[in-house]
């Protein structure tokens, strides 16, 4: 729907009030490599997709607020002072957890109608929801005028998802649909919270993202899980080594080997992962600064191992992708997001791209019973007003 026909629907939708309005854009995610290395304050290198959702924002004279979801064709509506989770319509307590994250800055806030549509697979691993609290919080904070910069909005909707959804995510999925920009990957510090833009323009490559359409069953309680061992091993490592080490992040993978023998299999396997993923991302800025993408597809595939073997964070499903991306001799191959489905993100010669998508299609269908989805992205910009 093009923007006039939406300004009409949302016409239809809410009453006119001749107040302040505007229109809004937040993209999804790709991440290329560095995953589940966030929340152990590390490094990821992620990248905007073209697919986004768009929110049309006006503000209302009184304290309601009034949702619209297009695409669920659902109109839901809360009291500004009265915001609690909403068990039936679970979409909105994304919106409503930006809200409250808001107004817990001490902002008065008034009320407002919100319509939105997108058109990122949700349930994918592409970061539809963090794409809905960054529009949100765009959206919000315009309407009323208020200053908050690119980091602290991710942050803000990092903790509406913490705080009100529930899922303990970490900065990235928020961060990237912030501040990503065309033609390029960010590097993003997750301890500084601090990013390098990494040149991702290639005249030869094509970012090829694979939809399992595997629904990401466990990824909750498996995420939380993976969470508690890595704080298991910092704790593990802090009391035996000299140097402070609050995060895996501080940690070498030498130090990781010397007591392979004496931490639990697991916490082993976690550190393990986690302080060879962070080495990884570091070595594929410098693949890409330097169009050294044969590395850089290297650098993917022992990625995917590492989360395969080390973190078990990947399904049947997923390697059976990046095995088949092996056989086509595509560059890159691995799976992104929190894993337990979702999808790949393979790095393709251009010229091989049609074969590639016709190849692993039917391969996939054989061996799955599965139609993946197969969506070809450049990186694209973070959220914006059109
Ligand atoms: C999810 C979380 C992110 C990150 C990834 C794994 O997408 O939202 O914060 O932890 O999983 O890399």
């Amino acid at each position: 729907m093009n923007k006039q026909k939406l300004w009409d629907k949302f016409g239809q939708t809410f009453r006119d009030f001749d107040l302040e309005s505007g229109a809004y854009k937040a993209p999804g995610r790709v991440n290329l490599i560095g995953e589940h290395t966030d929340y152990n304050d590390g490094f990821v290198m992620p990248m905007a997709i073209e697919k986004e959702i768009t929110m049309l924002a006006q503000l209302r004279p009184d304290r309601k607020v009034k949702f619209y979801s297009l695409d669920y064709d659902q109109l839901v509506e809360y009291d500004l002072d009265n915001l609690e989770y909403d068990e039936e319509n679970v979409w909105a307590n994304y919106l409503m957890g930006v809200i409250d994250e808001i107004q817990k800055l001490g902002e008065r806030l008034q009320g407002f109608n919100l319509m939105f549509t997108g058109n990122i697979p949700q349930g994918s691993g592409l970061s539809s929801s963090a794409a809905l609290e960054v529009v949100t919080a765009m959206a919000i904070t315009d309407l009323h005028k208020i200053k908050i910069d690119g980091v602290e909005m991710a942050l803000l909707a990092q903790r509406a998802e913490n705080n009100f959804v529930g899922v303990q995510c970490g900065i990235m999925d928020q961060y990237i649909s912030r501040l990503g920009q065309k033609d390029h990957a960010l590097l993003i510090d997750c301890r500084t919270n601090d990013y390098e833009l990494v040149p991702f323009k290639n005249d030869n490559y094509q970012i090829v993202i694979c939809n399992s359409k595997v629904e990401r069953g466990l990824v909750d309680s498996e995420y939380n899980q993976r969470r508690r061992e890595c704080n298991q091993a910092v704790e593990f490592f802090a009391e035996r080594e000299n140097v402070e080490i609050t995060a895996l992040r501080d940690v070498e993978l030498e130090t990781v080997e010397k007591y392979k023998d004496q931490l639990e299999e697991n916490v082993y396997k976690r550190a393990k992962h986690v302080v060879s993923e962070n080495e990884r991302v570091l070595a594929s800025q410098i693949a890409l600064e330097t169009d050294d993408m044969q590395k850089f597809g290297e650098l993917m595939y022992a990625s995917h191992r590492s989360l395969s073997e080390d973190y078990e964070v990947s399904c049947k499903e997923l390697d059976i992708l990046v095995d088949l991306a092996a056989e086509e001799k595509i560059e890159g191959a691995r799976m992104t997001g929190a894993g337990f489905g979702g999808c790949t993100v393979n790095l393709v010669k251009k010229d091989n791209l049609d074969q590639f998508v016709a190849n692993i299609k039917e391969k996939y269908k054989e061996k799955t019973g599965i139609d993946a989805d197969i969506y070809v992205s450049n990186p694209g910009d973070g959220a914006h007003k059109f």
